[in-house]
């Protein structure tokens, strides 16, 4: 980011002119600075889903939506989900390098010793009606964890950021795995200080008293690289939450828990299961055109699950990743799911549809994730949960970035549309 604007724009309204500054990015990207606007003119400016908005300077991702580009902290996901793992991955997103080897061991460490749940916590579990979804489930304990853990105080969570954040990641790992044993019905399993970040959520998650889980590197591998491909991705709906809520100076739970929240909508982290279920319908149909069709029509409400993104005009470079380990991966290990052949087929028509291309709807991150959780085992109400479980660190980093920048409350303006002055007809007399 440059330090001082080199060029500006000018805004004439009625007799007033304004003159905007223009900041640059560090790759160059260009905004117009409107702190100044309300002040200058009396105009605010009106974005609807912020579209054309920048929220904040943030030097924690980059993406280019046009080229398909993502890296975080300057470093390439492609480069990441090959030569890191997520725990690497977490720590580079909140303290902005890679740890060290005696660091990395530090930061293990204290996952490992925050991975437990407050026992007087484990038994709220028992009292979630049989079949809610596990993200209902992960935003209600996390905001509860304020109740729990002390000195959540927004100075004492920041000053002690390691530890806020190893809790927040670890222990919601540890809830993840304990709200789906809940929900077969299973008893809970006990996060072990042996295991990686993944096989430990893995083993949780998978293990019983009468079937031992054997944790298999290939599998705690993909897990890994879905982790990391999902860690951060800017200012997303759910980010902004975090970063709306944290501006109350909320505590990190109760900010994680918007965040969560935020994630389980089917137009955000909830496509993911939503995908998977739109191409069980077409597989069952057998008419995959006749749903390209559906899509089409403007009529219809339908939409193709996990194509199209705000900020991608081009092949989002996760769905690029995810797509190739699938292939990999099946190919490997002789798996199969016809959903795969299903989604190829979906793609390959859609990416040469003239519809599609006009409006560069392309697949996003969402539309293989939910084959490769399939493949690992993951039950399809998981999904979502996967998502926040991984999108953690991102939320985290952020939080951090935006107490460090003492932004201020946010609180938008708006344009108000609703009647004009009215009044309230006087009682009658007598009453
Ligand atoms: N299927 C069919 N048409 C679509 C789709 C889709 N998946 N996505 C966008 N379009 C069309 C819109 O109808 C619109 O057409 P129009 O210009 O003729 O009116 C045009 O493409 C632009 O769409 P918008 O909704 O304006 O784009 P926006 O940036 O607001 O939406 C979104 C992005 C919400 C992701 C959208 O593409 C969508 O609903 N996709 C399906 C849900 C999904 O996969 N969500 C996951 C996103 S990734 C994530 O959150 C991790």
């Amino acid at each position: 980011m440059s330090a001082e604007p080199s060029e500006f724009a000018t805004l004439k309204f009625r007799d007033k002119e304004v003159v905007l500054p223009v900041v640059t990015g560090t790759e160059g990207e260009k905004g117009l600075d409107i702190t100044g606007l309300r002040k200058s003119t009396g105009l605010v400016a009106l974005d609807p889903g912020f579209v054309n908005t920048a929220s904040c300077y943030s030097q924690i991702t980059y993406i280019d939506g046009e080229k398909g580009i993502l890296r975080y902290r300057g470093i390439p996901i492609e480069e990441l989900v090959q030569k890191v793992m997520f725990v690497d991955v977490a720590y580079l997103l909140v303290h902005g390098e890679l740890p060290d080897e005696e660091t990395r061991r530090e930061f293990s460490s204290q996952l490992n010793t925050n991975s437990l749940i407050h026992e007087d916590m484990r038994h709220f579990f028992d009292h979630f009606p049989k079949g809610s979804h596990p993200m209902h489930i992960l935003s209600t304990m996390i905001n509860a964890m304020a109740a729990f853990y002390p000195n959540v105080d927004i100075k004492s969570m920041a000053d002690n950021i390691d530890q806020s954040c190893a809790r927040v990641i670890s222990i919601v790992r540890t809830m993840a795995a304990f709200a789906y044993k809940k929900s077969i019905g299973e008893p809970v399993v006990y996060p072990r200080y042996d295991l990686s970040y993944c096989a430990n959520f893995l083993n949780m998650m998978f293990d019983s008293p009468v079937k031992p889980y054997q944790i298999r590197p290939e599998i705690v591998r993909l897990l890994n690289i879905l982790f990391i491909i999902h860690a951060d991705h800017e200012q997303n709906c759910s980010t902004s939450a975090v970063r709306v809520i944290g501006s109350a100076q909320v505590n990190l739970y109760a900010t994680i828990s918007a965040g969560i929240s935020a994630l389980s909508g089917p137009l955000h982290g909830g496509a993911n299961q939503a995908v998977i279920e739109m191409l069980r319908t077409i597989q069952e149909d057998g008419d995959i055109n006749k749903f390209i069709r559906m899509a089409k029509d403007k009529n219809n409400p339908f939409r193709l699950m996990g194509f199209g993104h705000r900020v991608y005009k081009t092949y989002d470079p996760r769905a690029a990743i995810v797509r190739g380990e699938c292939e990999k991966f099946f190919h490997q290990y002789k798996y199969s799911d016809p959903l795969l052949d299903v989604a190829r087929k979906v793609e390959e028509i859609a990416l040469t549809d003239p519809y599609f291309i006009e409006r560069h709807l392309y697949p996003n991150v969402d539309f293989y994730t939910g084959i490769l959780y399939r493949a690992i085992g993951i039950p399809e109400n998981m999904f979502t949960v996967m998502f926040a479980l991984a999108r953690l660190p991102g939320w985290v980093a952020h939080w951090r970035e935006m107490i460090g920048d003492s932004t201020k409350l946010v609180r938008p303006r708006q344009i108000y549309s609703g009647r004009g002055l009215r009044h309230i007809s006087p009682p009658d007399a007598g009453d």
